[in-house]
């Protein structure tokens, strides 16, 4: 149990200054919605490409993945910002988007799901 807790512990020390101080252990249960099209793991793409290392990385970046025309010329860079804006609504954000995502309308899923993101490196 005392491993369980420092575990969890150190995994919201190292997220690190977030938008909004969101808590990665519960953003990695919002992380759920995402994980049948998405690996958090590198190299690792489903449905959709890997996000090992989103945050901070150029939309489209990874090679030998399949995106979508409207991603590709997107030129956006994943920041908490812009994928906050993104993920409330993928289609309204990146018109012509494959992404069939409804959205996360909760501002403290968000939260926690972009603190979440930010572990995955
Ligand atoms: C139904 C499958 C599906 C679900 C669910 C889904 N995605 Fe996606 N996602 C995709 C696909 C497909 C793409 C590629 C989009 C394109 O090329 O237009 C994508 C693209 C992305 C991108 C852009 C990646 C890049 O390399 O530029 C991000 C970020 C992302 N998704 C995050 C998420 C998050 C976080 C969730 C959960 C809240 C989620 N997605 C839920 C299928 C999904």
């Amino acid at each position: 149990m005392r491993k369980l807790v420092l575990s969890l512990l150190s995994v919201m020390l190292l997220s690190g200054p977030v938008y909004a101080a969101g808590d990665a252990v519960k953003g990695a249960k919002v992380f759920k919605k995402c994980a049948a099209c998405h690996s958090p793991e590198e190299g690792k793409n489903k449905m959709g490409p890997s996000l090992f290392g989103v945050v901070g990385r150029h939309a489209a970046a990874i090679e030998g993945y399949k995106y979508s025309k409207a991603m590709k010329k997107s030129d956006i860079v994943w920041d908490d910002e812009n994928l906050a804006h993104f993920l409330k609504s993928p289609r309204k954000f990146v018109k012509g988007t494959k992404m069939s995502f409804a959205g996360i309308k909760k501002d403290d899923d968000m939260n926690n799901l972009l603190a979440y993101l930010d572990t995955l490196k």
